[in-house]
């Protein structure tokens, strides 16, 4: 059963080692440390015991907040996880006073882009080329209610 925690510098490890799945796409951990320490980002881990299933991370910008990563371990895939992960980031938004949640997806990721809009996240638009695989991206936005 997975439980969800603030993510530290020490989870750096083992965040890297789930991140190979994006392949060239994969962040790097001067990119994961610049995160972890940004006062303005939102980082959360789902562990199971001393073992990181999932992350997902937000910046948080004004009153609007990009979604950076989400990730989970491919064994735990389709046991909630990400929905907890993004349920619990929305929840911290929310109570933020966070008012547009924007995130970038591949066009061909149709499971992350099904994820999104069970959560009503919308489309909105898309940047040709975005990603060094040469995939499209998806532009997708949520408004969030007070
Ligand atoms: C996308 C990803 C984060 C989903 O994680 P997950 O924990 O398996 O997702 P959940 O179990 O919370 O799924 C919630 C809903 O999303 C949709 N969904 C998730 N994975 C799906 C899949 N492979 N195919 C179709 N729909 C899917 C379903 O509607 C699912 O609800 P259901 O299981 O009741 O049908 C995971 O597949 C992953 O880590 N992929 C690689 C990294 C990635 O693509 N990240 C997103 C980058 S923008």
């Amino acid at each position: 059963m997975a439980a969800i925690r603030s993510a530290t510098i020490d989870d750096i490890d083992a965040i890297l080692e789930l991140e190979q799945g994006f392949g060239v796409d994969a962040w790097n951990k001067d990119q994961f440390e610049s995160e972890l320490t940004n006062p303005y980002a939102y980082y959360r881990v789902a562990y199971d015991g001393s073992t990181i299933l999932g992350y997902c991370g937000a910046l948080l910008l004004g009153d609007q907040a990009d979604i950076q990563t989400l990730l989970v371990k491919p064994q735990y895939r389709r046991h909630g996880i990400a929905m907890a992960l993004l349920d619990d980031i929305i929840h911290y938004l929310k109570d933020a006073h966070i008012h547009e949640v924007f995130l970038e997806v591949s066009a061909t990721n149709h499971a992350a882009i099904k994820l999104y809009t069970k959560l009503k996240f919308k489309n909105i638009g898309i940047r040709r080329n975005y990603y060094k695989t040469g995939d499209d991206a998806v532009i997708m936005k949520k408004e969030l209610q007070p």
